[in-house]
């Protein structure tokens, strides 16, 4: 299948009218919801027995969308690479299980519980959550523990001017994420590999920084499902699990939030996570980063201090010891 990807012809939120955007936003949210319909009858069990890539179903491409600041000039990962080789444990612990399995979660409706320290506590709907909200492109350098990379055109917008619409108070020092907690529809929240649901936390200014995103799409159409949908957090100066997905509650709280792999394995997954050359796993080497697709025998990149973004990030953790505070 020939995957449509948004180029520079494509039409931008400046080339229509507000009533326009709004009409294409609510068709997209209502679409986003949809996704997981279609992507069910693309999963042939024949070909999936074969072991081939499941072939990525057609989305709703997302309109209005511009482009935003950070971006890389490296190049993008393929589509079908992006989307096939993932983590999402609630559908499994391999690589591929999120594409076949992820087809079960349910997107539409959506809510979001905003709690804690914060002026407007509320449960949302996903609608409510995106409505005001101008969305932009920007192509990330994304790092997974695991020493792989990979490169990747993010649909969304900065997570620090969703904080601000709901007020947090001045005890609010940290942000913390979870994922929906639905065991019948995410089979792997049945299993104890993790404690449910997957929780995350930033300190508030990490939250706020610019470069943080809140994420609804990838390659200019609505996020796939095994990739976070409907809403998912990217960090891009930190390892990969930090960038939680599918988000279903916020909370602001005073104290740092308990997160669900360093409640699993503390000696390995610290709260910061920040991308560290220095700082290796205890059972590998951070060093270096093997870019996803460019093959086994090609040579590894050097990873670089917060995945190339200490410019924009390193004074957030000036005086501290990132050994410590890994
Ligand atoms: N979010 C949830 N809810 N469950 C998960 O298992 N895995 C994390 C993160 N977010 C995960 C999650 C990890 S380990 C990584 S590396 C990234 O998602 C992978 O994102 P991707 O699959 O879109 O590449």
């Amino acid at each position: 299948m020939l995957i449509k990807i948004k180029n520079k012809n494509d039409i931008y939120s400046s080339e229509i009218t507000d009533q326009e955007t709004f009409k294409q936003r609510r068709e997209f949210i209502k679409q986003s919801g949809q996704f997981a319909l279609a992507a069910a009858g693309t999963l042939a069990a024949p070909e999936l027995l074969a072991g081939a890539l499941p072939t990525p179903a057609p989305r709703a491409k997302i309109a209005g969308v511009t482009k935003g600041p950070f971006s890389t000039d490296q190049k993008p990962n393929k589509y079908k690479d992006i989307t096939n080789y993932c983590n999402y444990y609630e559908f499994g612990t391999g690589k591929r299980d999120p594409a076949v399995n992820a087809h079960s979660l349910k997107t539409n409706p959506w809510q979001v519980a905003i709690e804690g320290e914060v002026e407007k506590p509320g449960v949302y709907n996903l609608e409510d959550i995106l409505k005001p909200h101008d969305l932009e492109e920007r192509i990330y350098r994304f790092r997974c523990v695991e020493a792989w990379s990979m490169v990747v055109p993010w649909v969304g917008f900065p997570l620090a001017d969703l904080i601000k619409r709901f007020k947090p108070t001045s005890k609010a020092k940290y942000v913390e994420f979870q994922t929906l907690y639905d065991p019948e529809n995410m089979p792997g929240q049945r299993r104890r590999i993790l404690s449910w649901p997957y929780t995350e936390g930033l300190r508030m200014d990490e939250a706020m920084n610019p470069l943080t995103m809140m994420v609804v799409g990838l390659y200019g159409e609505v996020l796939p499902n095994q990739n976070g949908a409907p809403l998912r957090l990217i960090v891009p100066w930190k390892y990969g699990f930090k960038s939680i997905k599918s988000i279903a509650k916020i909370r602001f709280t005073e104290h740092q939030p308990t997160t669900a792999w360093n409640q699993s394995a503390p000696r390995e997954y610290g709260f910061y996570s920040n991308v560290n050359p220095e700082v290796s796993h205890p059972r590998w080497s951070q060093a270096k980063e093997r870019v996803l697709g460019s093959g086994f025998f090609a040579k590894k990149a050097e990873t670089k201090i917060f995945n190339g973004y200490a410019d924009e990030v390193a004074s957030l953790y000036t005086g501290m010891d990132l050994r410590k505070f890994f």
